[in-house]
């Protein structure tokens, strides 16, 4: 019989810790997944601040997980330039808690990296390029990596792209930033053409994890949907899928519109490609346009009421 495995989760409460909840759920059994974050916003969450590596031992020797999902983190980028000790102690000393106690434990460990942890001066990354992290949120992610690939042997990273998942309600980054403005009256919306990424659904991540996981293949992969674009290009199909294309315009603007507010560094290209996972067989991300498609549907229900 083979062992049935104990799934730990840190960071469940945010936009890919839904995903990942059901996802786990669905392969190990409710009985056998326990979702933590600080912000213990669904029942299902109980409290893990991975900042203090007392009490996640203390999760791992009452839970006793042989797999960990580690996605807690800062990821507002101007919060993590403003608060920099807080988002090393989070991303970074986070990181290195979850890989320290993976070892004593023998968990296989699971850790959320970041597209920008690059510095963009390429048009797109591949696996092995080279990171040059920009600002505190990469620099303190791009920690995480190096600190579990030197720690440990069993382990797997994947970098997310712009994550797109977990609705109204969680969805902190761009579709809901756009959602947000539309929902509020906005005829028009002036979205940055000089920043090239690739969106990242939650769902697809999460379901490739599981499977990737299963390969046995350790170590660090990109892991986005296929294709890319800017964030133009996102937001003008993101409105398309809405059915909003004659009501609400999109104009192109240059990221120094937005200098005041997201004042932290980006890179003008963060666009990753799957190259490892592509070619050992295991890339299971669909593309994006696809996967907006899938994920406008909740938008739709939101706005035009359930359809
Ligand atoms: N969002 C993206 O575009 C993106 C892109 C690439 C990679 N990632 C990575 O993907 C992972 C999951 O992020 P996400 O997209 O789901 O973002 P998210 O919605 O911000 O989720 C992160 C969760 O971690 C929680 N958290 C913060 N500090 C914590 C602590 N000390 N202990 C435990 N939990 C803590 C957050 O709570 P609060 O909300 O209270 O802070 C939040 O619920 C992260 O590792 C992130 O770096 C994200």
């Amino acid at each position: 019989m083979s062992l049935q495995e104990r799934v730990l989760i840190t960071g469940a409460g945010g936009m890919l810790g839904k995903a990942v909840y059901e996802k786990a759920i669905e392969k190990y059994g409710k009985d056998f997944v326990t979702a933590t974050d600080i912000d213990l916003n669904e029942e299902w969450l109980s409290m893990l601040d991975v900042r203090d590596i007392k009490a996640y031992e203390n999760a791992f020797e009452t839970w006793k997980p042989t797999i960990v999902f580690h996605l807690a983190a800062h990821t507002d980028l101007e919060y993590c330039e403003k608060n920099s000790t807080d988002a090393w102690a989070t991303n970074a000393l986070g990181a290195e808690n979850a890989a320290i106690l993976a070892r004593k434990h023998d968990a296989l460990l699971i850790y959320i990296s970041t597209a920008g942890i690059f510095d963009g001066k390429k048009d797109e990354y591949a696996d092995f390029d080279t990171p040059s992290p920009l600002g505190y949120y990469a620099k303190s992610k791009f920690h995480g990596e190096k600190f579990v690939e030197q720690h440990l042997s069993r382990y797997y990273i994947f970098r997310a792209g712009w994550m797109m998942g977990g609705g109204v309600q969680k969805d902190k980054k761009f579709i809901n930033k756009i959602y947000k403005q539309i929902k509020a009256g906005a005829q028009e919306l002036f979205v940055v053409e000089d920043k090239l990424g690739t969106p990242t659904y939650t769902v697809d991540f999460a379901g490739a994890m599981m499977k990737v996981i299963d390969s046995g293949y350790y170590g660090l992969y990109n892991q986005v949907c296929e294709g890319g674009g800017s964030r133009y290009d996102v937001a003008v199909e993101f409105v398309q899928q809405l059915g909003l294309t004659d009501s609400v315009k999109v104009t192109k603007v240059t990221s120094d519109y937005f200098k005041e507010e997201y004042f932290a560094e980006r890179p003008a290209s963060e666009k990753l490609l799957n190259v490892k996972l592509s070619m050992r067989g295991i890339n299971y991300m669909r593309d994006w346009r696809v996967c907006l498609a899938e994920y406008a549907v909740e938008f739709k229900n939101d706005f035009y009421g359930t359809l």
